[in-house]
C-alpha cells in the first residue's frame, strides 16, 4: 500500500475473522516495526507474542473491570482515568457498568483473535527530560509508542488490522507476574491483531487548521 494511504486508514480494529497470521507475516511486521526511533536509540521494547490460552484468558481478566470504570466514567460524561479531573464515578456502579466489548470476552479464542503482542519497554534505558514536572510524564512513551504504531501500520499495509490498547497497565503488577516480565519493564501496549472482520469505516480526526497555530498557542490558526 502506498505510505499515505496507510496512515489515512488504520483504523482500530476490535473484531477478526478466523485468517490466523503466519509466522512469517509477524516476523515482517516486526521486521519494519523495529526501524522506529527511541530516545538515544536505546530501543528498549521486547515484544511477548502470547500464545497461550489461559495467559491470554488472565490478561483479559485484568483488563474487563478497568474496562468496566472507563465504560462508567464515559456513560458520566468524564475523560476516563484523566490525570488532571478525578473521577466521581463509584467502584460499586463500575461494577455494574456493562463491559459492551466483545473481543475480550473471547480473548482466549485464537479463531477470533488471531494474535496477541505484549510490548513492553525497559525503563532502565529511557531517557525523560520531563522526569522532573510536577505532572505526569508523557516522554517516555515516545520511546515506545512509535515502535507500538509501526507495528500497527505494517500490520495494516499487510491487509491486517488491530487496536493500540493501555488498560492492561493498570494492572501492571499483575501482568509483569504473568508474563514474567522484570518489574522495570513498563506494560506499554496490548495488541491484538487479525484481519480485520468489518470493512473501514471513514476516521473521524479533526482538520489541520483545529490543532495547529502560528507562533503562539492563541495565534492564528494554521492554512493552506
Ligand atoms: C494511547 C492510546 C491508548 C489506547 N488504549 C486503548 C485501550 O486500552 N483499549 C482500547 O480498546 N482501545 C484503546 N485505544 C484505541 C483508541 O480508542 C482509538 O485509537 C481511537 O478510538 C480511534 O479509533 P479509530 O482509529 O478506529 O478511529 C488507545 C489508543 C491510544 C492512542
Amino acid at each position: 500500500m502506498d505510505l499515505t494511504d496507510v496512515m489515512r486508514t488504520a483504523f482500530s480494529a476490535r473484531a477478526f475473522t478466523s485468517d490466523p497470521i503466519s509466522d512469517e507475516t509477524l516476523y515482517r511486521i516486526l521486521d519494519s516495526a523495529r526501524f522506529a526511533p527511541s530516545g538515544a536509540n536505546h530501543q528498549g521494547w521486547r515484544v511477548i507474542v502470547v500464545r497461550d490460552a489461559s495467559i491470554r484468558r488472565q490478561l483479559a481478566d485484568i483488563c474487563i473491570p478497568v474496562f468496566r470504570y472507563y465504560r462508567a466514567q464515559d456513560d458520566a460524561g468524564e475523560v476516563p482515568f484523566n490525570p488532571i479531573t478525578p473521577t466521581s464515578v463509584s467502584p460499586e456502579v463500575a461494577d455494574s457498568t456493562a463491559l459492551r466489548y466483545p473481543m475480550l470476552e473471547h480473548f482466549d479464542d485464537p479463531s477470533k483473535v488471531p494474535l496477541v503482542l505484549v510490548v513492553a519497554l525497559d525503563l532502565k534505558v529511557v531517557t525523560a527530560f520531563d522526569a522532573n514536572q510536577p505532572r505526569i510524564g508523557v516522554i517516555s512513551g515516545a520511546s515506545i509508542y512509535p515502535f507500538v504504531w509501526n507495528i500497527l501500520l505494517a500490520a495494516r499495509n499487510e491487509g491486517l488490522g488491530g487496536v493500540l490498547t493501555t488498560f492492561l497497565a493498570h494492572g501492571e503488577k499483575r501482568a509483569q507476574t504473568i508474563l514474567g516480565l522484570p518489574n522495570h519493564y513498563a506494560v506499554a501496549a496490548m495488541l491484538p491483531l487479525g484481519k480485520p472482520a468489518k470493512p473501514l469505516s471513514k476516521l473521524r480526526r479533526r482538520p489541520v487548521e483545529s490543532f495547529t497555530t502560528i507562533d503562539r498557542f492563541d495565534g492564528p490558526a494554521f492554512d493552506k
